[in-house]
């Protein structure tokens, strides 16, 4: 959880700052309102787009990736990510389409947990548990723009939010900066999370796109996935991981070679029955002492779509990846242009540390303590095949 302060980020930042006075600087970036929240506070949304045509739209609201495009395999670029045409779909009704999450990313078993002998309880609003922040998570605030430009890596947007001592019931004042940058040189949105506090507190903060790679046409079940782990972390059935670290050795979670997301989706498993399908989180990361993880940025996991090529690789500096199949889209949703979001129209990949951590030992902190930094950094690259 904690790096070394040269990261990749602070040397992408460093490097943005000189390439922004430099017009030759490829790719753009622009800006437009959004609207307004029902609370008055003004949105505007970020367009960058990279010298290979792909684009990204960003909302100041949850930070919300909007829309981001991508090449099939003749070329033609199309929307790859669910969500809405405006800001009113956003905070009436969203699944946290492509929005930041936390303060702590996934469940916590009855908003509880316990910390430097403090009992903490959270706002919960998944069941008894507090899921993705609680009541109004990190996807349903409005961030602020710290600096918007052409960096030498690409277009990059840092958005900055104080989420304050007592917030959902989280302890300390927690400082949280988000850097996303377009790549140039090839199709990847990275995303690098940065926070400080100045009490103990716990933070696990992901992104959450939903995934369609036929420009929100149909299910997921078609695409073939990987993932790069040998373990998993099973749940019960209000989705709060058990403690066991299982083997996805002979299990529809074996997902090291290449195999179709509907394959095995219908199983007679009782994991696949509590998730209603895939929403679970795989160990990716490289198992150390008390299952602690080294921090360098690794592949965690690939999809690709045999129909239009494309290809979705996703890496992290995180040692857990929740792959969520889109269990709870139910067609309610009229998202983009009018279209209805059916039932595993899209999947999520959301490189995290393990759900319920503060609750389990045993699983890699997420504890931050005044005076260290949190530093995570998320790649999703788009890709032909
Ligand atoms: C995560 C969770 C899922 C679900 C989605 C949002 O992926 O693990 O259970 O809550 O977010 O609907």
């Amino acid at each position: 959880m904690k790096l070394p302060a040269a990261t990749l980020g602070m040397a992408a930042l460093a490097v943005a700052e000189v390439a922004m006075s430099n017009p030759s600087a490829t790719g753009s970036i622009s800006r437009a309102p959004f609207g307004v929240t029902p609370q008055g506070v003004p949105v505007e949304i970020y367009t960058l787009r990279n010298p290979l045509g792909m684009e990204v739209r960003i909302a100041t609201y949850g930070g919300t990736v909007v829309s981001l495009t991508a090449p099939d395999r003749e070329g033609h670029f199309t929307d790859v990510v669910l969500g809405f045409d405006s800001l009113d779909g956003y905070v009436k009704a969203s699944p946290y389409f492509g929005a930041i999450i936390g303060r702590y990313g996934n469940r916590i078993a009855h908003g509880r947990f316990s910390l430097e002998g403090h009992s903490y309880q959270l706002a919960t609003n998944n069941g008894p548990n507090s899921l993705h922040g609680g009541k109004v998570g990190f996807d349903k605030v409005v961030w602020t723009v710290a600096h918007s430009g052409l960096g030498s890596l690409g277009p990059q947007l840092i958005l900055t939010y104080l989420s304050r001592d007592g917030e959902e019931g989280y302890p300390g004042n927690l400082s949280v900066t988000t850097t996303y940058t377009l790549l140039n040189d090839k199709n990847a949105l990275q995303i690098e999370y940065s926070a400080s506090t100045d009490k103990t507190t716990i933070v696990n903060l992901t992104h959450h796109s939903y995934f369609n790679l036929r420009g929100g046409e149909g299910d997921v079940l078609g695409y073939s996935l990987q993932i790069h782990a040998d373990y998993f972390t099973p749940v019960d059935a209000t989705l709060i991981p058990t403690g066991e670290r299982r083997s996805v050795a002979g299990t529809p979670f074996d997902f090291r070679l290449l195999r179709f997301i509907g394959s095995r989706i219908g199983s007679a498993d009782e994991q696949l029955k509590f998730g209603r399908g895939y929403d679970h989180n795989w160990i990716t990361g490289v198992p150390r002492a008390g299952m602690g993880v080294r921090h360098y940025v690794r592949v965690n996991a690939t999809v690709l779509d045999p129909v239009s090529g494309r290809v979705l690789q996703v890496s992290s500096s995180e040692p857990g990846l929740q792959f969520y199949s889109g269990n709870f889209l139910d067609g309610s949703l009229k998202g983009k242009g009018g279209r209805t979001y059916g039932f595993r129209s899209g999947f999520c990949l959301e490189p995290q540390h393990f759900p319920d951590s503060p609750n389990h030992p045993n699983f890699p902190s997420t504890v931050l303590k005044p005076g260290e930094t949190y530093r995570s950094t998320l790649i999703y690259q788009l890709a032909v095949n």
